[in-house]
């Protein structure tokens, strides 16, 4: 046969739809090109005028499109696991202390290496990531690019009620910013973006968060931060903003509500919130791990079962696993729901809240082949829902054997 540039691998496929659908293709067939944009997916069969080179896989494989996590704390990688308080004390105890050491260059490139290594051996394409730093950044990029892997970063920015080390200039900072936002638009790497990271009200001055509403629309830039994640937290935005009616309200004056908005927990929401972030399109993302460790509460799903950008995310280091087979079993407690809602929410759900699905999220024709090959024990007879359920309460026994990024191998 001639060199087509194509390549093919079978297997069984588990993709996302929708919500609630989840195709099961126990015989499956996914092609690409060399470019690594998918021709075919479906059931495995002799396809007119294509000829491919079969990719050796291992048998009774499982193909799932690359994972996708919404938030996540690189700089709080190294803290993962320490317990005895809740959001605003384990900030205070845990999390600051270790967000520092991100400004040093040799910690910063180390950290992060280390971070998308562990990433891609969980079959994670896309990371929506804090760090903290111009160093982290710097890191976080050159890192993520030698990975291959897809990420969005930013540094975590912040200037009133946090340690000296951590508390910035604004005016120097959002220059910086507007430095590295030119600086990943000239790279060329489509698969890296910059953010715009504000922590929460609580940690930002009124000055500090319109300037990060300016710079954002300014370079059209995405904006990650957390929102009423825990009542403590949302009785210090009442106090720091005594005028504005309700915390989602605080963002909003500030032009912090966009279509490229990604706000993290959503918990303690009042209706007129919830509305409010509906009316501005921002995306939502349920972070369950997190919420079960901090004991921040449950997020209401009810309120946001048919919201079309509804991810999910690890919170890393509040949520202690970096496997988003972890979140979706953690999703699974905080609210009972069908399996192919969560699978959908780390995938086609996360490309959609990210405003991606044209490239990423599932596995179809014209997308980017990110995707992912485990090996778990199931019979080819079971349903979406019972492989599902292996892979996702079974995590232990689920071996993630290899990782594609745009059909080019990234892991092992
Ligand atoms: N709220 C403000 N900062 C943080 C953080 O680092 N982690 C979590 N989970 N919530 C936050
Ligand atoms: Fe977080």
């Amino acid at each position: 046969m001639k060199p087509t540039g194509l390549t093919g691998i079978r297997g069984s496929i588990l993709n996302p739809l929708s919500v609630d659908r989840c195709e099961w293709i126990p015989d499956g067939l996914l092609v690409y090109d060399r470019a690594g944009q998918i021709l075919y997916c479906g059931p495995n069969k002799k396809i007119p005028g294509i000829k491919y080179k079969p990719l050796n896989a291992p048998k009774k494989n499982i193909i799932i499109p690359g994972l996708i996590d919404c938030h996540s704390h690189l700089s709080q990688f190294d803290a993962i696991g320490q317990t005895g308080f809740t959001l605003l004390d384990w900030l205070k105890n845990h999390i600051y202390p270790a967000e520092v050491c991100l400004n040093n260059k040799k910690n910063a490139e180390n950290i992060s290496q280390r971070y998308f290594q562990v990433l891609l051996s969980s079959g994670i394409t896309f990371s929506s990531l804090y760090t903290n730093f111009k160093t982290g950044v710097l890191a976080a990029r050159r890192q993520a690019e030698k990975a291959g892997i897809r990420a969005l970063i930013g540094y975590t920015l912040m200037d009133r009620t946090v340690p000296g080390y951590l508390k910035q200039n604004p005016a120097r900072t959002i220059e910086e910013c507007r430095v590295l936002s030119g600086l990943f638009k000239k790279s060329g790497n489509e698969r890296l973006s910059f953010s715009l990271n504000p922590r929460f009200a609580p940690a930002c001055t009124p000055d500090y968060l319109k300037m990060i509403g300016q710079l954002a629309q300014n370079e059209d830039l995405y904006i990650q931060t957390h929102l009423s994640e825990n009542l403590f937290e949302v009785s210090a935005v009442k106090k720091a903003f005594p005028k504005v009616k309700t915390y989602a309200e605080v963002y909003d004056r500030f032009g912090l509500l966009t279509e490229k908005t990604l706000l993290a927990h959503c918990i303690h929401l009042s209706p007129a919130e919830r509305d409010l972030i509906g009316k501005r399109g921002c995306g939502v993302i349920h972070c369950p791990s997190s919420n079960l460790f901090l004991h921040s509460g449950r997020f209401p799903l009810e309120h946001w079962m048919h919201y079309p950008k509804l991810a999910l995310g690890s919170d890393i280091a509040a949520g202690p696993s970096v496997s988003m087979l972890d979140v979706m079993r953690d999703g699974y407690y905080a609210n009972i729901q069908k399996l192919s809602g969560l699978f959908y929410m780390a995938t086609l759900g996360g490309a959609k809240t990210l405003g991606m699905e044209k490239t990423i999220g599932s596995l179809k024709k014209g997308k980017q082949a990110d995707f992912v090959i485990l090996k778990t024990v199931h019979s080819k007879n079971a349903s979406a829902e019972d492989v599902l359920s292996r892979i996702i309460f079974r995590s232990g026994q689920v071996e993630i054997k290899k990782v594609f990024l745009a059909g080019q191998e990234v892991w092992p």
